[in-house]
């Protein structure tokens, strides 16, 4: 199969009442790790590479390398840059085949995040590719950048931001936490009360650690897609430390980076599998 455009992955999942996991990758093995939970659970998704991890592998390189990595699946996965930090990424990753962008602008006042994603929207859309926007935003760690202050989303600024930008999915700030936080209190009247007023379904961010019950919750309230990185970064990590620990002279990089790719493709499997349980 080929990577599914973003629109069509979204009808997808409205018409079997799936939400989308999109898990982050970083590197070739976590890409062929992401795609295989997918393919083994049955169950469509996203890979996704967030703008600061572009340093590393350009979009054109991703998009290559997701092209071969879903290239048997019978389950639909696209691929979508997540925290779209300029319009430089966001065009480059549409021209490089992602099908679906994530601009992030929601550090900035509130008439300049519109007036970005309104900008991406528009470059987006005459490819027809969709556009998460992100209001509020998220205590936590995303790779490099580190955020103290949460802002939730207000719901009273949601119907005018999502007419204004043109975004075709938003990303709110509930309570959810970017890492590896183990007890996020996601406030789930917040969600009702931003889903009753939002044209567009809703994007959670920071879904390591959410507990599953509340994920099933979300999804009542216009949870359409979830992101999940942390969880998947540990057992990578997990795989090389713990040989590492056993033998300081361990070096067998190949076997080690097969051994990481079942791990990471075990835990997208069970999460992929678990969100979508109920
Ligand atoms: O954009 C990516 C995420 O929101 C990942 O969050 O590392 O807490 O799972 P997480
Ligand atoms: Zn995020």
């Amino acid at each position: 199969m080929k990577l599914v455009n973003g629109f069509d992955l979204m009808e997808f999942a409205k018409k079997h009442h799936h939400v989308l996991p999109a898990f982050n990758t970083t590197n070739l093995e976590m890409t062929i790790a992401i795609a295989k939970g997918l393919m083994d659970a049955k169950l469509p998704g996203y890979i996704q590479i967030s703008s600061n991890n572009l340093k590393l592998s350009n979009p054109r390189i991703i998009a290559l390398m997701a092209l071969d990595a879903v290239k048997n699946s019978e389950t639909p996965i696209g691929l979508h840059l997540d925290h779209g930090k300029s319009f430089e990424d966001v065009k480059a990753c549409v021209d490089a085949g992602f099908t679906s962008i994530m601009i992030d602008a929601s550090h900035l006042p509130f008439e300049e995040n519109i007036e970005e994603c309104r900008r991406a929207a528009e470059y987006c859309h005459f490819y027809g590719i969709p556009v998460e926007a992100e209001l509020g935003a998220l205590q936590g760690k995303e790779e490099d950048v580190v955020n103290e202050a949460e802002c939730r989303t207000d719901p009273d600024m949601v119907a005018d931001f999502v007419e204004r930008t043109g975004c075709d999915t938003l990303a709110v700030s509930v309570g959810n936490v970017h890492g590896l936080c183990l007890d996020p209190r996601i406030d789930i009247p917040l969600l009702a009360k931003i889903n009753e007023v939002s044209a567009v379904p809703l994007v959670l961010h920071g879904g390591s650690g959410i507990p599953k019950e509340v994920i099933w919750e979300a999804k009542k309230h216009g949870l359409i897609k979830i992101n999940y990185g942390s969880d998947l970064r540990k057992e990578y990590i997990r795989t090389f430390g713990e040989s590492y620990e056993a033998d300081h002279n361990e070096h067998d990089v190949i076997h080690l980076s097969i051994e990481a790719v079942e791990n990471v493709s075990r835990k997208a499997r069970e999460l992929v599998t678990m969100i979508n349980e109920n």
